[in-house]
């Protein structure tokens, strides 16, 4: 019914609340058939590039195991090795990679650089995070949260989201929640609330959608009736080292931990987090960070990460399935 064929998918603002639905449809549609086994190559014949200027553990391997589910095959361009950015302009890449390929995942900075790609690539071009937008994300946690939603459809979820609501994920979730019609918390310092420019857009959207965004600095107000709650990274890829003492001492109230999870009044509430998470101290930023500030956990606490409330892997493991449905809904035979 919704024809999506040959379409960027560079921000979900570019795509209507059928489409987006459309898109969650197929995906669950995906998962039903590779778990059954019944699952039909789409993707034949077809050449991916996958570029990705920042590091990635499930964004990559979601790329490559839905290709190669689907028949497609992949060339990985990590952030060195190639002439992107250093050498050759992206609108130059672009041409040359649209000769070849017949579908392109960027991962970078600017929103405007995949913009860019898009622009001229001449085959579908898929965001795969910027400093911007994460939209393969958000397609992820929808289907994450229909699945354990016990009944209720996307326009009947609250949320709230904590932490750094300026970065990707705030604004995509911002976005998605708006689009969806569903009820979206921003708890966050208000410095770290997304731009106003953003927000105006998105209540828009919620006008026509029945959405209701709130952004405020009232953990308790902000968490209190929550379907899920979901967090991120305090300092993000990109971003220099030392945004993490002002981010530690204005985000801590903000930290995801039994209180909160309590503070909610849902007995069934679930715990989202896009990952990679700190949630304690066995990694080498998260140790450093974690003797620096005597703290375990930064964004979320180990408790509550290990927890039957969490369901954190589920969403992991979306994301290759709503993948999946990005590149067979644009390029599918
Ligand atoms: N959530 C996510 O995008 O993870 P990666 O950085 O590992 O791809
Ligand atoms: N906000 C995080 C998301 C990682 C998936 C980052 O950009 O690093």
């Amino acid at each position: 019914a919704f024809n999506l064929r040959n379409r960027n998918f560079l921000k979900l603002l570019d795509f209507t609340p059928c489409e987006i639905q459309h898109l969650l449809e197929l995906s669950a549609e995906l998962k039903k058939a590779k778990y059954s086994g019944y699952e039909q190559p789409r993707l034949t014949r077809k050449n991916i590039a996958l570029i990705f200027e920042k590091s990635s553990t499930r964004t990559r391997c979601a790329f490559e195991v839905a290709a190669y589910d689907q028949g497609a095959k992949v060339s990985y361009l990590g952030p060195s090795g190639s002439q992107i950015g250093h050498k050759e302009s992206m609108k130059d890449t672009a041409r040359v990679l649209g000769r070849m390929y017949d579908g392109i995942e960027y991962r970078g900075f600017g929103q405007e650089i995949v913009e860019e790609l898009g622009a001229y690539a001449g085959v579908p071009v898929w965001n795969g995070l910027t400093d911007e937008f994460h939209p393969t994300q958000i397609l992820a946690d929808f289907l994450t949260m229909q699945e354990h939603s016990r009944g209720k459809s996307l326009h009947q979820i609250t949320f709230a989201y904590l932490g750094d609501a300026r970065n990707n994920m705030g604004n995509s979730l911002m976005v998605g929640a708006a689009k969806m019609g569903m009820d979206i918390r921003l708890v966050a310092p208000k410095a770290f609330w997304p731009e106003t420019d953003l927000v105006a857009q998105c209540q828009d959207i919620a006008k026509h959608t029945g959405a209701k965004i709130t952004l405020t600095e009232n953990v308790k107000e902000g968490v209190k009736g929550c379907d899920f709650l979901y967090t991120d990274v305090w300092v993000s890829m990109g971003e220099s080292k030392d945004a993490w003492d002002e981010r530690v001492k204005l985000m801590t109230p903000y930290q995801i931990n039994m209180d909160i999870i309590k503070a909610t009044g849902n007995p069934h509430v679930k715990f989202m987090h896009c990952l990679p998470a700190f949630h304690n101290d066995e990694t080498t930023v998260g140790a450093e960070v974690a003797e620096k500030y005597n703290m375990k956990g930064l964004e979320v606490t180990e408790d509550v990460f290990e927890s039957e409330y969490s369901i954190v892997f589920d969403e992991a493991e979306n994301r290759m399935h709503t993948i999946k449905a990005i590149m067979v809904a644009t390029l599918g035979d």
